[in-house]
């Protein structure tokens, strides 16, 4: 029956942006995060191909509820979801990863004219374009890039009718003025006339917080402390895995989540040929994670140029997802 309905394997070329997406632009972050006081590393660093598979662990954790409250809230509202979006618009996701949660909005969108999935990790996105290509009838248009950065669409992806799409609560890891500048290159990008759908997890008991970032078996410890393993493989790093360890901390006047890899003892590591010291229990800023209220994610979304049209969320409202019109 299934093999009936397969349709023939399409073939899905990955447009690159830049050949460097994670070579030379990965070696001067780090670099220069090392050297900054304090010690910081960009969080998009975390998903080489090992670290996106420990995201992907991440989000079935029991105590990680963002993936599926959004999830729910995709489900619960797909109706009225769909039909913001419009017949006919081009959907881009940025930041699409496994696109696991995406496939709940791609089937409430039968009639789209393409989608478009961005994403920083090459090889997660081939793999999940190629699936997606299989199982749906609109064009797959995968784009390699960092859409931290100025990029352009595919040619083939058309002016008008455009649909951008950032789940998950990623643009939490922006501080407000990253966020700003980021909704508004989004709204350049996808023009006049735009649609934008933007999760945000929202502000909610510490405990529960600190829980989702710092869970029983560990596997958020890994994620982090995976980017020191990333460093020692690409750039020649010597950081003791074992000297370092994971903590979560929620600043509550900042509405964030932050994570630290915390120093266990007085060291040294080098990386591309440089030392960096550090002190017994100093910290390597890894990443924040910002916590919104529906009327704090509105008043961001205005200043990056967008209308806020709808806000849903989850029937437990841990989760939101913020329906923008181009300003
Ligand atoms: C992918 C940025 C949304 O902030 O919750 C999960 C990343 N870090 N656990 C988040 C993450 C630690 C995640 N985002």
């Amino acid at each position: 029956m299934t093999q009936a309905l397969r349709k023939p394997e399409p073939i899905v070329t990955v447009t690159e942006e830049a050949p460097d997406v994670s070579g030379a632009e990965f070696r001067r972050s780090v670099l220069a995060g090392l050297a900054a006081a304090p010690k910081t590393l960009e969080a998009k660093h975390f998903y080489d191909a090992r670290g996106s598979k420990l995201f992907d662990a991440i989000t079935e954790l029991e105590e990680y509820y963002p993936t599926r409250a959004e999830a729910a809230l995709l489900r619960h509202h797909a109706g009225a979801i769909a039909d913001f979006v419009g017949a006919g618009a081009s959907l881009i996701e940025f930041g699409s990863g496994s696109s696991v949660k995406t496939r709940i909005l791609l089937d409430a969108l039968p009639d789209l004219a393409c989608y478009v999935p961005i994403d920083i990790s090459g090889t997660h996105l081939k793999a999940t374009a190629g699936a997606l290509a299989r199982d749906y009838a609109f064009p797959v248009v995968p784009l390699h890039a960092d859409y931290t950065r100025d990029f352009a669409l595919p040619e083939r992806v058309p002016a008008a009718g455009r649909a951008g799409f950032f789940p998950g609560s990623t643009i939490g890891n922006f501080d407000r003025a990253a966020a700003v500048a980021f909704l508004q290159g989004a709204r350049r990008l996808l023009g006049d006339g735009a649609r934008f759908l933007v999760g945000a997890d929202l502000q909610k008991d510490e405990d529960r917080l600190i829980a989702a970032y710092d869970d029983a078996e560990g596997v958020t410890a890994t994620f982090n402390l995976n980017l020191l393993r990333r460093i020692n493989r690409e750039l020649d790093g010597t950081f003791d895995l074992a000297a370092f360890r994971h903590e979560a901390r929620y600043d509550a006047q900042l509405g964030r989540i932050e994570m630290h890899l915390v120093s266990r003892r007085l060291q040294a590591a080098t990386v591309a040929g440089q030392r960096f010291d550090f002190a017994d229990g100093e910290s390597i800023h890894t990443e924040n994670s910002y916590k919104y209220t529906l009327e704090s994610f509105a008043d961001l979304a205005r200043q990056g140029g967008w209308r806020v049209a709808a806000q849903w969320r989850d029937p437990e409202g841990l989760f939101s997802l913020h329906g923008l019109v181009a300003e």
